[in-house]
């Protein structure tokens, strides 16, 4: 196997005509700029594949699958990307330089294949067991007991590993996979004393670890009874990181998506009765501590986190030790204990969904929580209060005024003493350096980003009207886009002129190349004559919440101050405050006359001043 360097890609892409190779398997009708047909890819009656051939893409807005043409024929010729590069190179006249991969480039690549291989076979083949043999009739009557359902037991792949030393080595083994492999995967161990392995998990209920990709790295088991330990794990591989991996999100991503909020609980069986009972939301750790790598995975796809760990000692000490990762994470997070320490999925078998409902009223702020506990443990007294504000500090870093506002009457100190303390906070130690933050392979990226309505309209005029508004984005603070994060890698690179199909090809948020792709196929939004009025139009609508919640911050700072006692910095507040007020009404009033129909273009561009300094005259305030 060999890479194709990405110069070589491009230099294909450039000499090919999308439009002709597409027409070898789909009928394309001209529409506008772009040509449409039934898309190939799924069913439907009326056309809503397109093709785009001055941006080298298609799009289908039915089943939303888009790509370039290397991705358009691997998709219908059943190739790999590489394969239908190669296969267009000719026609196009270029020469493919292939670099040899490295043998252990090679071998990792193949390792790593089967290595999902060997634990699907497993995970298929222990399922069977459940399902189909007299032997799984334990284990079924198992699930039956603790009211996992059918229906759930078969999307979460239950399985069950049956008893005897070596029945998956054996089945892995006519199968053709190596021993070697099997005992990498963790299924199986090698004997003491003599040759061969044995398996791993016997006579358990198996339950598949799956990566967000919904494959199977690793698995659960748990004794059903007798002597032994209630679950065991498999060990960590090269797939199966247990710092990282989550058990339950590859379910449960949608729900948190739509729920705004992740479910942290301590079980395996809690994540499967929680699922059942609507609260699809919910994700455990593999048995160890909640780790910064976790957050980072969690944080993407919601800011608020409700931690249900046991009431017992060991999972109390665990809430504790989440709080400085949710907060430097900027998440808000919740503490949840379940009355009579009861476990979600007892709670939900005795009282239904209702009683888990009527439980996440219960919820309290992580950090308060935190400190109550801290001063219970501590007392009440001087010392006390001070030791427990000191680990508090010490725990997060120093402390906020909001976290100070929040703390303060839990610790019954007096806020404005406690606020100017704060302010004189230095940590004892030196922090330990920022954790870098690597970044996710493409492959592992979540669609968790979706468009907002503005950014859409941005993004056309950029790609489709790029000589009318490329000037006048660039005169905008990209601060506008900070509510839209992940979208600005991509903003910046088509104002200087990329292509999209170059950007698509590293941009690591697929919900971004989904939207990108989406833009690229979208009908005219606007003619070369509306696009730069629109452009600006779109970049207040941008602008205007995050002023509005730079006015709602200064105002809050002056208020605080003001109850701290520090008139300067309120003083200071105030200022700011009426400038953010006055930068939007002058900008308001030049809306009033640059937008409307018959507008000069000097009107227009007063508006972009106006959005202009508004958004950077704040920004300047608040470095100082
Ligand atoms: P718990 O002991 O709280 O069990 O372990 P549970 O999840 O409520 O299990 P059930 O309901 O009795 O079946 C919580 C988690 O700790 C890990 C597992 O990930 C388990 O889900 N654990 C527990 C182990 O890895 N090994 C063990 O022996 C016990
Ligand atoms: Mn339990």
């Amino acid at each position: 196997m060999a890479r194709i360097p990405r110069e070589t890609v491009e230099a294909i892409r450039d000499r090919t005509d999308i439009v002709e190779v597409v027409g070898r398997h789909v009928k394309l009708q001209r529409r506008g700029a772009s040509w449409v047909g039934l898309c190939p890819f799924h069913q439907e009656k009326s056309p809503s594949f397109h093709v785009i051939p001055n941006k080298a893409m298609f799009h289908c807005f039915g089943c939303q699958k888009s790509g370039d043409v290397f991705a358009f024929l691997a998709e219908v010729e059943g190739l790999s990307f590489v394969e239908a590069v190669k296969e267009l190179a000719a026609p196009a006249g270029v020469t493919i330089e292939e670099r040899q991969l490295t043998r252990a480039e090679r071998d990792a690549i193949k390792e790593r294949a089967t290595l999902y291989d060997v634990l699907e076979a497993a995970a298929s083949w222990f399922e069977q067991q459940l399902w189909t043999t007299t032997d799984g009739g334990v284990a079924r009557d198992y699930l039956e007991r603790r009211q996992i359902t059918h229906e759930l037991a078969r999307s979460a792949r239950i399985g069950w590993a049956p008893g005897g030393w070596t029945r998956l080595a054996d089945h892995l083994h006519r199968e053709g996979y190596r021993a070697e492999l099997v005992v990498e995967a963790g299924l199986a161990k090698p004997r003491d004393r003599g040759d061969g392995v044995y398996d791993a998990f016997r006579e358990r209920v198996v339950l598949p670890i799956r990566d967000e990709r919904n494959r199977v790295i690793a698995f659960g088991g748990r004794l059903l009874e007798g002597d032994g330990p209630k679950y065991i794990n498999s060990p960590e591989t090269r797939l199966y990181s247990k710092s990282t991996v989550l058990y339950g999100l590859d379910q449960a991503r949608r729900a948190i998506g739509q729920k705004d909020r992740i479910l942290l609980v301590e079980g395996y069986f809690d994540v499967l009765s929680l699922h059942q009972a609507g609260f699809g939301e919910a994700v455990a750790t593999c048995g160890t501590a909640l780790t910064a790598d976790h957050v980072q995975r969690l944080r993407r796809l919601s800011r608020n986190i409700i931690v249900l760990l046991d009431a017992d000692e060991a999972g109390t000490r665990a809430a504790e030790r989440t709080l400085p990762m949710v907060g430097a994470a900027g998440m808000a997070a919740w503490r949840l204990q379940i009355p009579g320490a009861k476990d979600p999925d007892d709670l939900i078998r005795e009282g239904g969904p209702e009683a888990m409902t009527q439980a996440l009223t219960l919820c309290e702020p992580l950090l308060t929580w935190v400190a109550g506990r801290k001063v219970h443990t501590y007392g009440y007294t001087a010392a006390g209060k001070e030791r427990a504000r000191d680990e508090l500090a010490e725990m997060l870093g120093g402390l906020t005024p909001a976290q100070v506002a929040e703390v303060a009457p839990v610790l019954r100190v007096d806020e404005r003493e406690l606020l100017t303390w704060a302010r004189a906070w230095r940590p004892t130690r030196p922090p330990s350096g920022p954790e870098p933050e690597v970044p996710a392979a493409r492959d592992d990226a979540l669609p968790t980003w979706k468009a907002h309505r503005d950014v859409v309209h941005l993004l056309w005029l950029l790609i489709h009207r790029y000589d009318q508004v490329a000037d006048l984005v660039r005169r905008v603070d990209p601060a506008i886009l900070d509510h839209h994060a992940p979208a600005k890698p991509a903003i910046a690179r088509l104002l200087q002129g990329e292509s999209v199909t170059g950007i698509l090809d590293d941009e690591p948020d697929l919900g971004v190349r989904r939207t990108l792709a989406a833009v690229v196929a979208r009908t005219v939004l606007y003619t070369d004559h509306e696009a730069a009025r629109a452009v600006v139009e779109v970049m207040v609508r941008l602008a205007r919440p995050l002023l509005e919640m730079r006015a709602a911050d200064a105002h809050g700072d002056a208020v605080r101050f003001g109850r701290a006692g520090e008139p300067d910095a309120a003083r200071a507040a105030v200022a700011a405050y009426d400038r953010i007020r006055r930068d939007l009404r002058a900008l308001e009033a030049a809306m009033d006359v640059g937008l409307s129909r018959d507008a000069a273009p000097d009107d227009l561009t007063d508006v972009l001043t106006r959005l202009a300094l508004a958004v950077g005259s704040v920004a300047d305030d608040r470095e100082e």
